[in-house]
């Protein structure tokens, strides 16, 4: 988390919360230490969704299925969600909770590394939401525009990543890597003619990139 405690606590308290299958999910996530984006992306998750409307959505990133579950709410009529993760165990979960909330018909799991899955897509998508390796985020990138409508979004998880990309007395040395290659992304997403970003201080850290 990199926003001050009290005022994510109060974040917290405040806004909606989630109830059914979400709700269940974000308890086995807690007891299970899954990795899922915290209450106050998924709320801004879902208020950009209900406003951008998109009919075609990529997630990088699958885990056991909550954000793709969560987006599929807020999509076009008729909208769809590629969902892509390398770890099978977890798809395993993404399936049977993709269909436990009836969204099967929506969201379409692609197994296998993104960076491999993601080149041999022609597709075009309004909205890409990147939560996957964060040391693959530059990698990631080409991809990711070469597949982004103009005008469409893409949204980028834990890019302040606990607090170490904006300072470094916090960085532990094996994650130096992951650091550095997270600050290359954020030059980036924020220097290329290509995007306009707003980088984001709840949660781990969220970058909201708009494709000119
Ligand atoms: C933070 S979790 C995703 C959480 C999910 N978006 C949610 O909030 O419900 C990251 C996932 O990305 C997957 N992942 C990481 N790097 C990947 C890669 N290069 N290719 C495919 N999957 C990858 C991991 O297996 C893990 O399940």
């Amino acid at each position: 988390m990199v926003s001050i405690d009290y005022i994510n606590e109060y974040i917290r308290n405040t806004i909606k919360k989630n109830t059914g299958i979400l709700l269940e999910l974000e308890d086995f996530a807690k007891e299970n230490h899954v990795p899922i984006i915290h209450p106050e992306v998924a709320a801004l998750l879902k208020v950009i969704t209900l406003s951008h409307k998109p009919s075609n959505v990529l997630e990088i990133g699958t885990a056991i299925g909550y954000s793709s579950i969560l987006l599929s709410s807020f999509l076009e009529p008729g909208g769809k969600i590629d969902t892509i993760d390398r770890y099978e165990l977890m798809l395993e979960r993404a399936k049977e909770n993709i269909k436990k909330a009836n969204v099967e018909h929506t969201i379409n799991i692609i197994q296998g590394d993104a960076l491999e899955v993601i080149k041999c897509i022609n597709k075009q998508y309004d909205m890409i939401f990147l939560d996957a390796a964060k040391g693959q985020y530059p990698e990631f990138l080409p991809e990711c525009l070469r597949l982004l409508k103009n005008g469409g979004l893409l949204i980028s998880d834990n890019v302040l990543y606990k607090g170490m990309i904006a300072n470094d007395t916090l960085v532990v040395r094996r994650k130096r890597t992951i650091v550095n290659r997270l600050r290359i992304y954020l030059d980036e997403i924020c220097s290329t003619d290509e995007l306009e970003t707003s980088i984001i201080p709840i949660g781990d850290g969220v970058a909201i990139s708009y494709k000119k």
